[in-house]
């Protein structure tokens, strides 16, 4: 199970400081949310942002971008010349999805799609061969600490019947990533669901314990 944490929930006047954090904890994604404030109703950061903690981080993690944002035709290739290593991306926000994953992929990151609470799994399936990731989103997006949906499950199950065929059949492994909700009490069922890569944001960076310690719960639970 990859843990990534979501730098929502983090300081972002310390983002570096965060950051270095839960890479020194042993994980080794970052998960980015990048919110436009017309996709989503919230604005975060974009790839000067980006750009400098790679800089101040330097090779050490996968950067995963979720990008929130309308028109990521238009810019993806920013996100990866900032120094991201995968771009994950709306059905919503996009009319040629087709056309943008393949295109992001030719640019040289991996590549995911993201489906909100209520958008049906099909447009997934339809590009699954040309996948590394489908991240399922389990809040509206937009804010961080927000309450797990459990009717999720149908769509995570179905995804994961339709990947392991793809697989079986000589295709492309494809992760599944759930984004929104995720705490320790939680985690140990979305793995069984077959939920292979976690983000969590306010388990981790909250004011609660330290992040080293709300891992630690967390590993509890995965293992329990
Ligand atoms: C929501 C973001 C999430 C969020 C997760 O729009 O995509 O990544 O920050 O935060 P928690 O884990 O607190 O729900
Ligand atoms: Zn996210």
């Amino acid at each position: 199970m990859i843990i990534a944490p979501s730098v929502l929930t983090a300081d972002l006047a310390d983002l570096a400081t965060d950051c270095r954090e839960a890479l020194d904890a042993g994980l080794n994604w970052l998960h980015l949310d990048v919110m436009d404030g017309n996709f989503v109703p919230n604005l975060t950061f974009g790839p000067p942002v980006i750009k400098s903690l790679r800089k101040a981080l330097g090779d050490r993690a996968v950067f995963d971008a979720h990008l929130m944002i309308s028109n990521a035709e238009l810019c993806f290739q920013d996100y990866i010349d900032a120094g991201c290593n995968h771009l994950s991306v709306h059905v919503e926000a996009t009319t040629h999805l087709h056309r943008l994953v393949t295109a992001i992929r030719d640019a040289g990151a991996t590549v995911g799609v993201v489906l909100n609470p209520g958008t049906p799994v099909d447009a997934a399936l339809e590009v699954l061969s040309e996948l590394d990731l489908v991240l399922v989103m389990s809040v509206n997006p937009g804010f961080g600490g927000q309450s797990f949906i459990p009717a999720v499950e149908k769509k995570i199950r179905t995804l994961k019947t339709a990947i392991d065929a793809q697989v079986a059949a000589g295709g492309r492994p494809v992760q599944i990533q759930i984004d929104g909700g995720v705490k320790a009490h939680n985690i140990a069922m979305l793995q069984s669901w077959g939920v292979s890569n976690c983000v969590v944001g306010s388990g981790l960076f909250n004011d609660k314990a330290s992040l080293s310690e709300n891992l630690d719960v967390i590993h509890t639970a995965l293992q329990g």
